[in-house]
């Protein structure tokens, strides 16, 4: 997505928020899905697809290679061209804002014999691809110019070496991008994770009938693809994103006497860390209706205002809930006590550094917040003064964070550009002013 002018949106005090919705699609799984569907044979149908920015630009990069996908009645298909089928792209390809995207992507690419440019907008031209090219690298792709950050060229092989490879970061981008290398590669390809990551690759491969082992020793889990594998065309239905609705909690949390219900939430135990952190805070946040739903866990969250205390978020809980931080920041601004939440050094690596963003608004709010490492502190008093202007930094969970805020303190807080909510949940302000939140740009 080309970044348009930037669009400032103010959030003043607001509610009761009430009422029953649902999310859009999971992101991470929308991506998946797609690409997947592309190495699949015949046709895979996705029910649920997330239609906003980073995805779209997923479903124009499997169409670029060679995989059309396209959307038909509310169902959007992708016609597979089966493992290492893949086809040589006419021109670069463009990620926009997507970290998701573009390291998945390189992971797709290598096993086949073509060659992609590879582009992004400024924020993720700006991120760390290191990661992902070393161990793809060890498997035998090529990089032009040993480049590290968009934009870059890789030079896949139909003749890649399968390797056994322990995460340095707890990244499911990284692990990922590696099982579908192996995915395309003669031979067992083996990832080590120390902390567990969202495992929705794993789940996915295997829908789509890939041989993945996992055994967990001594508190590392160790994930086999068995290569050269035919994937089927599917159906698959996405769950809502619990990063989205994660918003839609907070402000139930945070204005007095709201009481709202989201139907259909993914609630994999990799991705509901931030539930468990609301629960010790004494948040009334209670999971309806558990189900199982296309090989997901998935329920309906209920949220209503609560009266919170401060607590201390544990490191190994941080991969759970990796996303939602500048959330709960804000929540734990409204809380009594300080929060202290731990091992955050993969914050400063997404679309911002968001530990420094997140800081940043806290205090342009009146919120006391220190970053001491890889720690962040929010001192909460039950009180956010607000009347801040907060720099997104080309970040979407940035700025529905603060606007968030917006709706519980005392003064409106304006955020400085909106444009970048349409990369991962597009219809964020009609839905949240569904329930009861108010917005004005005239304050901006
Ligand atoms: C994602 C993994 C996480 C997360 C991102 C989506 C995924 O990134 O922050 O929004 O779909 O695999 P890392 O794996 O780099 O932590």
């Amino acid at each position: 997505m080309t970044h348009a002018d930037p669009a400032p949106l103010s959030a003043v005090a607001s509610g009761p928020l009430q009422g029953r919705l649902r999310v859009p699609g999971d992101k991470s799984i929308s991506h998946r899905a797609l690409m997947l569907g592309a190495l699949a044979t015949g046709r895979t149908r996705i029910r649920g697809l997330l239609e906003a920015a980073d995805v779209i630009d997923t479903a124009r990069a499997v169409t670029a290679l060679g995989a059309p996908a396209s959307k038909s009645g509310d169902t959007w298909e992708v016609l597979g061209r089966g493992t290492g089928g893949l086809a040589q792209p006419d021109g670069p390809i463009d990620f926009g804002n997507s970290g998701t995207g573009a390291r998945l992507m390189m992971g797709i690419v290598a096993p086949h014999d073509i060659s992609v440019s590879m582009i992004g907008d400024a924020s993720l031209s700006k991120r760390p691809m290191g990661r992902i090219l070393g161990p793809l690298k060890a498997m035998g792709l090529e990089v032009e110019g040993d480049r590290e950050q968009l934009p870059l060229t890789i030079r896949g092989s139909s003749r890649l070496a399968p390797i056994a490879y322990t995460l340095p970061v707890p990244s499911a981008q990284l692990k990922s991008a590696i099982l579908f290398a192996g995915l395309g590669t003669a031979g067992e390809t083996t990832v080590i994770e120390r902390e567990a990551t969202r495992d929705h690759t794993e789940r996915m491969l295997r829908h789509f009938g890939a041989e993945v082992t996992s055994a967990t020793e001594d508190g590392a889990t160790r994930i086999t693809i068995k290569g050269e594998a035919e994937l089927e065309g599917r159906e698959v239905t996405v769950p809502g994103d619990p990063s989205s609705a994660a918003f839609l909690v907070a402000a139930a949390l945070l204005v007095p006497g709201s009481d709202i219900t989201i139907e259909g939430v993914l609630v994999n135990p990799t991705r509901t860390g931030l539930y468990t952190t609301l629960q010790e805070m004494g948040a009334d946040v209670t999971l309806i209706n558990q189900r199982e739903e296309g090989g997901e866990p998935v329920a309906d969250i209920r949220a209503r205002y609560s009266e919170l205390k401060g607590v201390r978020v544990p490191a190994e809980r941080a991969p759970s809930m990796i996303d939602e931080y500048p959330a709960l920041a804000v929540i734990a601004a409204f809380a009594h006590g300080p929060t202290r939440m731990d091992g955050l050094a993969e914050l400063k690596v997404k679309e911002s550094d968001r530990l420094a963003a997140t800081a940043a608004g806290l205090t342009a709010n009146g919120v006391k917040a220190e970053v001491d490492g890889d720690t962040l502190i929010v001192h909460g008093t039950g009180r956010v003064p607000g009347g801040g202007r907060v720099a997104t930094h080309l970040d979407h969970r940035i700025a529905m964070s603060f606007l968030v805020m917006g709706l519980a303190s005392a003064a409106p807080v304006t955020v400085d550009d909106t444009a970048m909510i349409a990369t991962s949940f597009p219809e964020f302000r009609p839905l949240m002013e569904g329930i009861g939140a108010r917005f004005g740009e005239s304050a901006a």
